[in-house]
């Protein structure tokens, strides 16, 4: 087992947009990073820039809707370094479908990545972090998870919510391990997701949120890495089971 002082942290969904901005600020924050996604190119772009700027980062390929993959790229890294230390479970998609074509299929492809694809990597890493007593968990969310209604799109709102419900309810199951699981739920960020004319506001959509968005401005990936650092920190060692909203105060705006 090659160990070595530094922390590990496991995020899913990094090759691109929040995840690969999340990757970068834990490199910079001294952590070895596992960058993990079902974007191969990206993802291994990822990681090779965080060895070139002198960290340690290396890519897995990583279907968080495949339970096999997930515990044998978990216990893959934990032989070679020992217990994670830090996962962040990011990886989401979110489609546009209105009721009268949402098929069965299609509620359940959103929730097996989104809130199922989640639970996956927690139930993954917990065991050894559980024997190591420590660990830190963040969680993915939506403003469309914890108060806003987003049409077309109900499959993704109910996961979303979804995920509000696992944080908590294994921030109880697991805190007495020394384990702190947390969420977060973005508003408006700069990433393909939301750049989408397709599934979500587009770029015209997503300028025209800037206005009614109390900061003036729409986020950025980065906006969100540092708060998934953050939760993972000492700084924040007595908090558990919350989802913080990060929307330059889009939900308590009022326009
Ligand atoms: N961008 C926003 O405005 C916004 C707002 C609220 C919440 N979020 C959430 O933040 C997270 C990141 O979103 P983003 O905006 O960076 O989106 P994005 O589309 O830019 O990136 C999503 C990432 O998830 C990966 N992914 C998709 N399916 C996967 C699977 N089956 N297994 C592994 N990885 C998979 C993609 O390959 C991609 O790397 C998502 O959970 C998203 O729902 C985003």
């Amino acid at each position: 087992m090659e160990r070595s002082e530094k922390p590990t942290t496991l995020i899913t969904g990094a090759g691109i947009g929040i995840g690969a901005a999340t990757a970068r600020a834990f490199a910079r924050a001294g952590y070895r990073v596992v960058v993990t996604d079902v974007l191969e190119e990206e993802g291994r772009s990822v990681a090779d820039e965080i060895e070139s700027a002198g960290g340690e980062g290396e890519y897995y390929h990583l279907d968080v809707m495949d339970t096999g993959e997930t515990d044998s790229v978990v216990s893959a890294i934990q032989d070679r370094y020992g217990p994670i230390d830090t996962v962040v479970a990011n990886a989401g998609i979110a489609h546009r479908v209105p009721l009268a074509e949402l098929t069965d299929e299609k509620w359940d492809h959103t929730h097996e990545i989104d809130l199922k694809g989640v639970m996956r990597v927690c139930r993954a890493v917990a065991p050894a972090m559980r024997e190591a007593g420590r660990g830190n968990i963040v969680a993915l969310s939506s403003i469309m998870g914890v108060a806003y209604g987003w049409d077309e799109h109900v499959q993704y709102s109910a996961a979303k919510a979804g995920v509000v419900g696992l944080v908590r309810g294994l921030a109880v199951e697991l805190a007495r391990d020394g384990i702190r699981v947390n969420g977060i739920a973005p508003g408006y960020i700069r990433t393909a997701q939301a750049l989408s004319e397709e599934h979500s506001l587009g770029p015209e959509g997503l300028e025209e949120a800037a206005e009614f968005i109390p900061m003036g401005r729409v986020g950025e990936p980065e906006d969100i890495a540092d708060v998934s650092v953050f939760l993972a920190s000492e700084g924040a060692r007595y908090i558990t089971g919350q989802v913080l909203v990060v929307d330059g105060g889009l939900l308590v705006g009022r326009y």
